[in-house]
């Protein structure tokens, strides 16, 4: 299977405050990177590398054939990349529908009747339709959490980056976001998908990276790394949520 992303030898720090550190790791066209580790160990420092909120101060970050290590969020949202963020950012007085038209509407050349029909189809598949005259800032955290899948999916990425997205929902509702996650990797596109609960997604990945300190500590199939002793010892005394 084509490589679609590559990332080598990743340094990225804010300001004088080193986070991530000769990270390195592929990931396979419509595969899922499953990303798990402790609080605090650069999951999302690595989204925002990936999406461009902060450039690495070493490293290279090659998507779809394009060095995009020093390319803006805009840049790579055009290139394909999509995130969803930890803590949901709708716009709060816009209808769910409105919000993710922003989204459909974002690049060039599109038709009205286009946007409007991505923007259906996304909140289709987002299990959002009937909700799409409710204001965003009404939506209970599982819809909020859903809001943010369909505002990235709008922008039609070959890679959506998944920030824990189940963090904070009951079973049941973790286990509509899983179901989501099947439908989109059904559609073959490519995700990486950070939880820090890790029994969440563990079976609903190709590949499992466990990130420790800024550093890849363990990376392969899903039952490899869970058994793993550094997967063990990384989450020794952390208890599920
Ligand atoms: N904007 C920021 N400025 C300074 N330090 C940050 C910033 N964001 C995160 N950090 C620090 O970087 C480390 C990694 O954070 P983060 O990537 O959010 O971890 P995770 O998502 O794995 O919990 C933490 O020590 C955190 O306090
Ligand atoms: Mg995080």
């Amino acid at each position: 299977m084509r490589k679609i992303l590559n990332v080598d030898n990743l340094h990225v720090a804010y300001g004088k405050f080193k986070v991530l550190h000769e990270l390195s790791f592929d990931v396979e066209e419509s595969q899922v990177l499953g990303v798990i580790g402790p609080n605090g160990a650069g999951k999302t420092t690595l989204m925002n590398a990936l999406s461009g909120l902060v450039i690495p101060y070493d490293g290279t970050v090659v998507f779809d054939g394009v060095n995009i290590t020093k390319k803006s969020p805009d840049e790579r949202c055009r290139h394909g990349i999509g995130r969803t963020y930890q803590v949901p950012r709708p716009f709060e007085g816009l209808t769910v529908f409105e919000n993710v038209l922003v989204g459909a509407a974002y690049g060039v050349g599109k038709s009205e009747r286009a946007v409007i029909a991505k923007a259906v189809e996304v909140l289709k598949s987002t299990s959002l339709y009937e909700k799409s005259d409710t204001v965003a800032g009404r939506l209970t955290l599982l819809d909020r959490k859903r809001l943010e899948i369909a505002r990235a999916l709008a922008t039609e990425p070959k890679l959506l980056l998944l920030d824990e997205v189940a963090a904070g929902l009951t079973d049941a509702e973790v286990h509509e976001v899983m179901e989501l996650v099947e439908y989109l990797k059904g559609t073959g596109i490519t995700i990486i998908w950070i939880e820090h609960v890790i029994k969440t997604m563990a079976e609903s990945t190709d590949k499992l990276l466990c990130l420790s300190t800024g550093t890849g500590l363990i990376y392969g199939d899903p039952d490899y790394v869970m058994a793993s002793k550094e997967v063990e010892e990384v989450y020794l005394g952390v208890e599920e949520e």
